[in-house]
């Protein structure tokens, strides 16, 4: 069986980042990311006046500046095309009282930042979105007070802006999820010693003066696996073993979905790096059959639904997904985006207002794909046009970068 190493997680790296900058002293972070997403975030935190010191791709030694040692930035702040660099830094520049001008690529600029400015402007923040409640979002210095919020959308982003925040000014913050979101910041915090915890369906974050990171493992991306478990299912490849992948509760709802959609897959090795779980990822070819997907689930599986789309495309029968409306508001409009490019390689999909309907065959698949710069739209029609009978072109092929710079050679070995 072929063994794949993955790219380190980027929601984990880019926290791992952001949280050795106010430690106290140094942190050393093995198996971080390395993409144009976490180079946003490292970026931005250098401009803090952080010094990041990547040993090789995939290590970095940061040297923390502790909860009040970060330092106005001169210039604008470039989170690129990331959206967990720009929410979770406005979490953080507030929560530090610090000035700032927060900027993105087109895509970011026109992502919602009003569902992070408004709970942080409840906290006492001076934060303004741009008029269309996108970047760029500008900071003024404000001391913040203590935050009770109920989150609208579920959004690990603006629940990790929040803790940030609270930590950062040293207040007690309580967000409450009425639908849970990856809890990586929650987890990290626990581990830098710091006291987060469940209080019904609300996390609560209490004050603290410090925090203490030396060394971080990160897992690898399950995200990123989930382009691979789909080119496996599909017997793109032989079976694969994908090893040290973050396996958190809130990430692998893609995989409970392709179970039920008849998936092989197994964890073996079953192991912890911190306080996140990871294990190999042992998957087979496998027969498919569509299924419907909605409700508390989506979180779990937000990032994965354009692979599990292009997957359902070659299931026996219908798969429906609803309640995913989230899905407009990514790096593209994915609903539209997966619908239209299924369409064009010749497959059948429909949107809905919060989904997609997608009806399987084993038809060949060909045509061209445009990936409006979305990094996920191009890896998952990259897995259908790795399959056999399939000839699928993409505009944008170098998107991948944001999150997997060395996709298409992984995907060619693995094919
Ligand atoms: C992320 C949370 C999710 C996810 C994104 C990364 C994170 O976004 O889609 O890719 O690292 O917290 P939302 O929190 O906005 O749903």
């Amino acid at each position: 069986m072929r063994s794949v190493g993955l790219p380190g997680d980027k929601s984990i790296s880019h926290r791992a980042l952001i949280l050795a900058a106010v430690t106290e002293g140094r942190a050393r972070i093995r198996g971080v990311l390395s993409s144009a997403d976490v180079a946003s975030t490292a970026g931005v935190l250098s401009a803090l006046g952080v010094a990041l010191l990547p040993l090789d791709p995939a290590e970095m030694v940061v040297t923390g500046v502790g909860l009040r040692g970060l330092r106005a930035s001169p210039t604008d702040l470039d989170c690129g095309n990331s959206g967990t660099s720009a929410r979770l830094m406005a979490g953080l520049l507030a929560g530090a009282g610090l000035p700032a001008r927060l900027i993105g690529d087109a895509s970011l600029s026109a992502r919602p930042m009003r569902r992070v400015a408004e709970p942080l402007r409840a906290m006492g923040a001076d934060i303004t979105p741009s008029a269309s409640g996108g970047l760029p979002m500008t900071l003024g210095a404000r001391r913040l007070h203590e935050l009770v919020w109920r989150t609208e959308v579920p959004s690990a982003q603006v629940k990790s802006a929040l803790l940030l925040a609270g930590l950062m000014a040293g207040v007690r913050v309580a967000v409450d999820e009425p639908i849970a979101t990856r809890d990586h910041t929650e987890r990290m915090l626990r581990a830098a010693g710091v006291d987060v915890h469940r209080d019904g369906t609300a996390i609560v974050l209490e004050p603290t003066d410090r925090i203490a990171i030396d060394a971080l493992d990160v897992p690898g991306d399950c995200s990123s696996a989930a382009f691979l478990l789909g080119l496996a299912l599909l017997g793109g490849s032989p079976p694969l073993a994908l090893q040290d992948v973050g396996v958190n509760p809130g990430r692998i709802g893609a995989i409970e979905v392709l179970r039920r959609m008849g998936a092989s897959i197994r964890f073996e090795s079953e192991r912890s790096f911190g306080e996140e779980p990871v294990a190999t990822i042992v998957v087979e070819p496998s027969a498919l059959r569509g299924i419907t997907i909605g409700g508390a689930m989506i979180p779990a599986l937000i990032d994965e639904l354009p692979l599990l789309a292009c997957v359902a495309a070659r299931a026996e029968g219908e798969t429906v997904v609803t309640g995913a409306g989230e899905l407009r508001v990514k790096e593209s409009d994915r609903i539209r985006a997966v619908v239209e490019n299924l369409r064009a390689v010749g497959a059948e999909a429909e949107e809905l207002p919060d989904g997609f309907v997608v009806r399987g065959s084993d038809r060949p698949l060909r045509g061209m794909v445009r990936t409006h710069g979305d990094h996920r739209i191009a890896m998952a029609f990259g897995v259908l046009g790795a399959l056999k009978g399939n000839a699928i072109t993409l505009d944008d092929p170098s998107c991948v970068a944001v999150s997997w710079p060395t996709f298409w050679d992984v995907l060619r070995d693995a094919t």
